[in-house]
């Protein structure tokens, strides 16, 4: 996980790099306008014991990309309240605001000269890699603190209870560190709390603490991935403020629910992954204001309740990977302003019911290994709005789906193995403003349309695993999106020139899978370097060509890849041609 996390935070330092060169004029100027016109009243406002407390901390950070260049002690750096992420007030010139969340650095340690900044209200050092220390006890001591970040940070160990004097504190974010918490019964010590995020906190087993539900002033509560068993404390049905309760990925008793129904501002309930069999609880109907229900992998057994019918508001519902029976989903067609709506994976067989069609304001449809069969309802041609349509891993007929090209908005198009066998309709060179599009392993045989050639925003297309022969790929340059390609396992011994003529021709490809298509070896005479020879910049990074009949000569065109390529995979055609191979080495 930390290994993610570092690539994260570079990423996002690139990013951020980024944006900064995109508008830094304009930032410059109005920063320099503001600050010419301050001049006017007030010189240096930083108050130097608070500037040397700064200094010392970025002394302890490392910042390689000179994100902090603004933070020196050089004398036109003198004022601190001009500092990259520093805040003074402008009455008193103390500082209050300190906010690096999302800059990429890392360090030692959070700098016990920090205490002097004792007006600071606001603090985020989230993304900021502390690299395993200890939080410091001293934050405890910045008593004026109403913000607290420290999400992300690699901290280890426990969470001082100097924390207990924090007593001004509304948001307390500390997820996403590997912290071992002890003993937290300081917590109820932070009455003003509306905002406590203690996500990914190993509790290592033990119940939820009871005295969680004193925080009475909590609009947001995270617990998600906390290792927290056994029941939701009685306590919580106190929280009557609570708008986002999350305790996703936890190992929850199903049966202690009762104080939930008392939470009826919930507008954002996840449960994910929290509970092991059961019903869905039929008092979740009665969180009226609720508008993103997350109720995935709970192995919920049986209907869904009826009340849901009350869940009006909703508008992101996840059912995804239970077990729920298909027969009782009336009061589903009553949910008319859901945008997002997950059911894969959750049931067993059955036809789509054709009420998803009256669900008119969805965006996002996910019906993914539910074993559906038969054809898909035609009244999904009233989904006009759907730019994200999953319907994988079913076994639904291709027949009848002439409904589709109503289906303008579509983005993203996930049909691997829902069908099997037909050839692909024409129409889908209509849906224009495709992004991805997956038919992998639908049996299809025949050609591919070329009005393909129409899908020009086209980034991602995987045609794997069927047993089409196409004669001709003429419309594939016109993909000039594309960004993954994916034809293995198809017949393309009648494509003929396909390097030339294709693949050079999308300039922003990244991987390409070829197996076992049949090609044929590129006629030699063809294959000269510069003929061959692409832009300077090339993206081609994954390559796989195994099992195909290709000979050496296939190198030279690799050759113009080289700087771009990180995998090549031609297993098979090593043993098939180990002689060639021998020559190539020895020259
Ligand atoms: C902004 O500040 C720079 C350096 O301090 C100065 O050269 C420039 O003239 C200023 N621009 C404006 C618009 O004040
Ligand atoms: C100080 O800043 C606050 C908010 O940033 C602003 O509302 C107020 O007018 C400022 N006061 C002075 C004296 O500049
Ligand atoms: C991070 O911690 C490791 C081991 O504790 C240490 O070797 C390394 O020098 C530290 N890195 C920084 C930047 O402090
Ligand atoms: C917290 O406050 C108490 C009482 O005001 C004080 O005795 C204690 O030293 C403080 N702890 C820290 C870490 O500031
Ligand atoms: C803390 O920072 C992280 C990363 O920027 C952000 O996702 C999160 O919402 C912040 N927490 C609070 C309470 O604002
Ligand atoms: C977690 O709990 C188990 C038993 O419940 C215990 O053996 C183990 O020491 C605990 N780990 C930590 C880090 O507290
Ligand atoms: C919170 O709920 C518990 C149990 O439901 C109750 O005994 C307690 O008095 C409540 N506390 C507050 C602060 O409301
Ligand atoms: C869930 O329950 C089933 C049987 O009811 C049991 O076999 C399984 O181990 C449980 N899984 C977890 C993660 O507790
Ligand atoms: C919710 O739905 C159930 C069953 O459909 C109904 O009996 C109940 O009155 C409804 N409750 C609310 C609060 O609307
Ligand atoms: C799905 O249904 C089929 C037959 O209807 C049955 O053989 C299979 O075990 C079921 N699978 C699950 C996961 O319940
Ligand atoms: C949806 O489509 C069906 C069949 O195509 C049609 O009969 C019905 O009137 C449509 N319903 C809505 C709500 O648009
Ligand atoms: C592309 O779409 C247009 C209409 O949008 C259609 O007339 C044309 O036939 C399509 N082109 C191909 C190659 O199918």
């Amino acid at each position: 996980m930390k290994g993610d996390g570092r690539c994260l935070k570079l990423f996002l330092a690139l990013l951020i790099l980024f944006l900064q060169n995109v508008k830094g004029g304009e930032v410059g100027h109005s920063h320099n306008h503001s600050h010419s016109l301050r001049d006017a009243k007030v010189t240096v406002r930083c108050i130097e014991r608070e500037r040397q407390a700064l200094l010392a901390f970025k002394r302890d950070l490392m910042d390689v990309f000179n994100q902090l260049s603004t933070w020196g002690s050089e004398a036109e750096k003198q004022d601190c309240c001009r500092w990259e992420g520093v805040y003074c007030s402008n009455q008193t010139g103390h500082v209050i605001q300190l906010d690096l969340g999302y800059y990429s650095f890392q360090g030692k340690m959070i700098s016990p000269k920090l205490i002097e900044l004792q007006h600071l209200q606001y603090l985020d050092l989230a993304f900021i890699d502390f690299n395993g220390s200890q939080i410091p006890d001293f934050i405890g001591s910045l008593t004026s603190l109403r913000y607290l970040n420290l999400s992300f940070c690699y901290f280890i160990g426990p969470i001082p209870s100097s924390f207990r004097n924090l007593t001004q504190l509304q948001h307390l974010d500390l997820s996403y560190n590997h912290l071992q918490p002890e003993n937290l019964n300081w917590l109820p010590a932070l009455s003003s709390l509306t905002y406590l995020d203690l996500s990914f906190i190993d509790f290592n087993g033990s119940r939820i603490p009871d005295f969680i539900g004193s925080l009475t002033n909590l609009r947001n509560l995270r617990l998600r991935s906390c290792h927290f068993i056994g029941p939701i404390p009685s306590s919580f049905g106190n929280l009557t403020q609570l708008q986002n309760l999350d305790l996703s990925y936890n190992q929850l008793q199903p049966e202690n629910l009762n104080c939930l129904p008392a939470l009826s501002s919930l507008t954002d309930l996840d449960l994910s992954g929290s509970f092991n069999g059961s019903q869905i609880p039929n008092f979740i109907g009665s969180l009226t204001n609720l508008r993103n229900l997350h109720l995935s992998s709970c192995h919920f057994i049986g209907p869904i309740p009826s009340s849901f019918g009350n869940l009006t508001q909703l508008q992101n519902l996840d059912l995804s990977y239970n077990q729920l029976q298909p027969e009782n989903l009336n009061c589903l067609p009553a949910l008319s302003s859901l945008t997002d709506l997950d059911l894969s994976g959750s049931f067993n067989g059955s036809q789509i019911p054709d009420f998803i069609g009256s669900l008119t304001n969805l965006r996002n449809l996910h019906l993914s290994s539910c074993h559906f069969i038969g054809p898909i309802p035609s009244s999904f041609g009233n989904l006009t709005q759907l730019q994200n349509l999953d319907l994988s891993y079913n076994q639904l007929q291709p027949e009848n789906l002439n409904w589709l090209p109503a289906l303008s908005s579509l983005t993203d198009l996930y049909l691997s193995r829902s069908f099997d066998g037909g050839q692909i309709p024409d129409f889908i060179g209509s849906l224009t403003n495709l992004r991805y599009l997956s038919l992998h392993f639908c049996n299809l045989v025949g050609q591919i349309p070329s009005s393909f050639g129409n899908l020009t925003q086209l980034q991602h297309l995987d045609l794997s695993y069927n047993h089409l022969q196409p004669e001709n790929l003429n419309w594939l340059p016109a993909l000039s999106s594309l960004t993954n390609l994916h034809l293995s396992r198809n017949n393309l011994s009648t494509v003929f020139n396909w390097p030339e003529a294709i693949l050079n021709k999308l300039p922003k490809l990244v991987a390409l899978t070829m197996v076992n298509c049949s090609l044929p070896p590129p006629p030699t005479p063809i294959l000269s370097t510069t003929l061959y020879k692409t832009n300077s910049s090339t993206s081609l990074a994954y390559v796989s060509l195994s099992d195909n009949h290709l000979t050496s000569s296939i190198f030279l065109w690799l050759s113009n890849y080289s700087t771009s390529l990180v995998t090549l995979d031609l297993s098979n055609f090593w043993t098939m041609l180990n002689r060639a191979l021998n020559l190539i080495v020895n020259d």
